[in-house]
């Protein structure tokens, strides 16, 4: 695992903008994973910059995004499927066709969620894939406890991430929806490079306990220790106490 930890959340976006830049410039067919959040937003705002000033081409690329909510229709400005039109899908020239959400309307969604991993093999797996932490420690919304070998499938969001999430809500958690459909940690790890972002100090503790605790299914994002080619960008706020409990090891 690499860390980066950079001076500001606007050099973190650059890092990681540019490391799905060259993904996408040295692949004749990239396949990214891709994640939803305020993180995100600053990254997907540099990829579009990249697309309109120095033409960098999203034609071949595929994309899956790992979550959504269930039961939020696509025209809702909170499902995720609107967010990335919003921040991404409608900058770039990427296929309607390539383009990958979970259905959170679907009528059966254990089968979406079959149908979703089924979609992720046939394009023949995915390169590079993005996330963000939550402050429970959830990648995607594998919430704690989520089992390493779990795959796309429903799951109830935790109390927090609810809290987290409510600010698309008007502020109101009791409106963020209870269930979402989520890749599982280990379809996620089957990715050939992760790359975790975070910035700001609500995300300090629980980066230092992803980071240099027990790897533990109570805190997904620790199972990125496991995966041969992960890569870890955080701001210094993100970093301080990783920073901090890692001095005091050495
Ligand atoms: C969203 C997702 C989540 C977020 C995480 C951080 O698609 O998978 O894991 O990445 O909750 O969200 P922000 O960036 O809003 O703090």
């Amino acid at each position: 695992m690499q860390v980066i930890v950079t001076p500001d959340p606007g050099a973190a976006f650059q890092q990681a903008a540019s490391i799905i830049a060259g993904e996408i410039r040295s692949n004749p067919s990239p396949v990214l994973g891709l994640a939803t959040g305020r993180t995100m937003e600053g990254i997907y705002s540099l990829l579009v910059q990249d697309h309109l000033q120095n033409g960098l081409d999203f034609s071949t690329t595929t994309s899956f995004n790992l979550d959504e909510y269930v039961g939020l229709p696509v025209s809702s400005p909170q499902s995720y499927r609107h967010y990335m039109n919003d921040h991404l899908f409608a900058h770039v020239n990427m296929r309607a066709d390539h383009v990958h959400v979970p259905d959170g309307l679907a009528e059966d969604l254990n089968a979406e969620c079959q149908a979703y991993e089924q979609a992720i093999y046939d394009a023949g797996g995915i390169g590079l894939q993005l996330l963000g932490i939550g402050e429970t420690g959830h990648i995607g919304f594998n919430e704690p406890p989520s089992p390493f070998d779990s795959r796309t499938r429903q799951v109830t969001l935790h109390p927090v991430t609810r809290r987290q999430n409510a600010g698309m809500f008007g502020g109101d958690a009791n409106k963020v929806p209870e269930k979402a459909l989520t890749m599982g940690v280990d379809t996620i790890l089957d990715a050939r490079h992760l790359l975790l972002v975070a910035c700001g100090r609500s995300k300090a503790d629980i980066i230092a306990r992803a980071l240099l605790d027990t790897v533990t299914p109570d805190v997904s994002a620790s199972a990125l220790r496991l995966h041969p080619h992960c890569t870890v960008i955080l701001d210094t706020a993100a970093a301080r106490v990783w920073q901090e409990r890692s001095a005091l090891v050495s």
